[in-house]
């Protein structure tokens, strides 16, 4: 079933695509959302060859001039050499400020673009299509772009709403079983911030059969419903001066992880699985989340193939990453924490020690070790 999900933030509102047989239709939906001229098609070298040609086809069809760019697969291509790349490539294509890019392919691809697209000419428009879960219920919905440095994920980058995202769903068929359990680990996320009931439903899937989403109705329904949360947020809040902050529930530990480890290492929603173990942990201690809710978020993660425990980092190295976290004010960490499955607060303060012992409570043994 089509579903279609608004992101209402007035003169920047874009409207989100869901459904099957969409990729055909990019021409099209560009078209209908006032797309004009020249674009350039980035996408990675795993996302190319299964529908680069299709989509290529349908703006060349719609009467667009796309060019493609191809770039190497995961997370270290979110960097300043491949951001430069995509400058020579705009310039060589001719793209003026009438042009547009667009993001084929999963977060790296999507961030990267978008801030590609936000200083390209101090701006030009651009069209998300994500391929994989975790692009489509998170990253390419709200505005957020960027790249990573060697200091911290994440830390340069834009605002920059895209001008329509266009969700197919088949081409989760082709997305590898690890790549779709670190997307469920986002889609747990809006469980626990937002919506109880869709976390009970989580939990009824995982407890009945296969944590693979099951069919595409049920994919479409669980990816809108995840955009609809994301959408509200970002409507109340588009530049996280405080409620969006929502969003990164689990984020402070998952990016110090991902930057600790080197990027790469740990999947993005891997990282953010085992800081939600560790948040959901921290909650219990100072908001009152129950002993109980806490073990069924561990439970549900660990039932869709997610990494629960901490791994095998120091706890001194994850700290000094943590530090650069941008939800750091001030040389204070600053945390989401739930109250309870479905409700959570930001900014909150925790105590150092606390941060430390509910670390090494994750992984006693080893982390004795490393301390
Ligand atoms: P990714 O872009 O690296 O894609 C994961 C892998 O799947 C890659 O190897 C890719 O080539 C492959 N792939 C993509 N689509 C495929 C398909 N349909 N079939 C087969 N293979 C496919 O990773 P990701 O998990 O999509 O995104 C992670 C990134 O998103 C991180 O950099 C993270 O920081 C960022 N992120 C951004 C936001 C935001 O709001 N901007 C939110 C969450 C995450
Ligand atoms: N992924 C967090 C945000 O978009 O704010």
């Amino acid at each position: 079933m089509r579903h279609e999900v608004n992101v209402d933030l007035g003169d920047r509102s874009y409207r989100i695509h869901i459904d099957s047989g969409n990729l055909d239709l990019t021409g099209e939906l560009c078209k209908s959302a006032g797309l004009k001229g020249n674009c350039l098609v980035v996408t990675d070298e795993n996302v190319a060859p299964l529908y680069a040609e299709c989509v290529f086809q349908s703006l060349e069809k719609a009467g667009f001039k796309p060019a493609l760019e191809v770039l190497p697969a995961g997370e270290p291509a979110k960097c300043q050499a491949q951001l430069m790349n995509l400058y020579s490539k705009a310039a060589a294509h001719g793209l003026d400020r009438r042009c547009f890019m667009v993001a084929l392919g999963g977060g790296v691809i999507g961030d990267l673009t978008g801030f590609a697209a936000a200083s390209w000419l101090r701006g030009i428009r651009f069209v998300q299509v994500p391929t994989t879960l975790l692009a489509m219920v998170d990253s390419s919905v709200g505005g957020k772009t960027g790249i990573n440095i060697s200091e911290g994920k994440n830390l340069v980058g834009a605002f920059h709403q895209p001008e329509l995202v266009l969700m197919e769903l088949d081409t989760l068929k082709t997305l590898p079983p690890r790549e779709l359990a670190a997307g469920m680990a986002e889609v747990v996320k809006y469980g626990i911030i937002r919506d109880a009931e869709l976390f009970q439903s989580l939990e009824n899937s995982v407890a009945s059969s296969s944590p693979r989403l099951q069919t595409s109705e049920e994919t479409g329904r669980i990816i809108a419903r995840c955009c609809e949360i994301k959408a509200e947020v970002v409507r109340q809040d588009e530049r996280e001066g405080g409620l969006r902050g929502i969003l990164n529930f689990g984020h402070t530990l998952a990016h110090a992880i991902e930057n600790a480890a080197g990027y790469g290492q740990y999947l993005h929603g891997e990282a953010v699985s085992i800081g939600m173990v560790y948040a959901a942990r921290l909650s219990v201690a100072l908001k009152g989340l129950s002993v109980h809710e806490s073990i069924r978020i561990e439970k549900l993660l660990a039932g869709l193939l997610l990494p629960v425990g901490a791994p095998n980092l120091a706890w001194r190295e994850i700290r000094t990453a943590m530090a650069v976290d941008k939800k750091t004010v001030g040389g204070l960490t600053k945390f989401v924490l739930a109250d309870r499955i479905g409700h959570v607060d930001f900014g909150c303060e925790v105590p150092e020690k606390l941060l430390e012992e509910v670390w090494v409570g994750m992984a006693p043994e080893r982390n004795q070790q490393n301390h």
